[in-house]
């Protein structure tokens, strides 16, 4: 069982963040279209801590207005979900994302949540409800607007079909 806390991400001290830092670090740089693109900055720290009151996982959020075959839609981006190695394989990520999503589309008012991840991750996010979307995913880097070439998934808090063609992220990508 998780205590979860969502906390400003600006507000995290600097401990925390720094750890958190570490730990995307490890678990993302060895990836070249990870290390390669400029990232947003998030928003939203969800923490999972375990009964041991340790860090077992977490993940950053991003509140972004993104456009949706032209229309203006508030999403939740999830980013960076991470369970510390000690505490994989329990279920305890998949419990973060099923009892913090709530909030999003509450307090947060977005309308979905949307992901970009890679291949082998699908599975993972639709046993969640996550759908796969097809669309074209445009967001801007430093040299111009660019095109998604992985995986991008979205969660409807209804779990209706959702099936764009064209998303454009209106800034960095997560
Ligand atoms: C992915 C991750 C967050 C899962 O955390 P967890 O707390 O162990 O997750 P759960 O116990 O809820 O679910 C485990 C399932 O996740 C899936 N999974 C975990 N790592 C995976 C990977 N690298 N590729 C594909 N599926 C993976 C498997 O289906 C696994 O089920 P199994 O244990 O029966 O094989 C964790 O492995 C992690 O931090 N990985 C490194 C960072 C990462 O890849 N994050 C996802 C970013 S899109």
């Amino acid at each position: 069982m998780l205590t979860i806390e969502q906390v400003r991400h600006q507000d995290l001290p600097h401990a925390r963040r720094e750890q958190l830092r570490l730990l995307a670090s490890e678990a993302f740089d060895q990836f070249a279209i990870v290390r390669e693109t400029r990232w947003a900055a998030p928003d939203w720290t969800f923490l999972g801590k375990a009964d041991d009151g340790g860090l077992a996982c977490f993940y950053h959020l991003v509140e972004r207005a993104v456009r949706i075959d032209g229309q203006p839609v508030a999403v939740a981006g999830l980013n960076n979900l991470i369970t510390t190695r000690a505490y994989r394989g329990r279920g305890l990520a998949s419990e973060l994302l099923a009892a913090s999503e709530r909030a999003w589309f509450s307090s947060l008012d977005a309308r979905c949540g949307l992901l970009l991840c890679a291949e082998a991750l699908v599975p993972f996010y639709q046993r969640l409800g996550w759908q796969r979307v097809r669309s074209e995913v445009r967001f801007e880097q430093p040299a111009g607007v660019r095109t998604w070439t992985a995986e991008c998934m979205m969660l409807d808090p209804t779990r209706a079909a959702i099936d764009p063609t064209v998303i454009d992220l209106c800034g960095l990508p997560w």
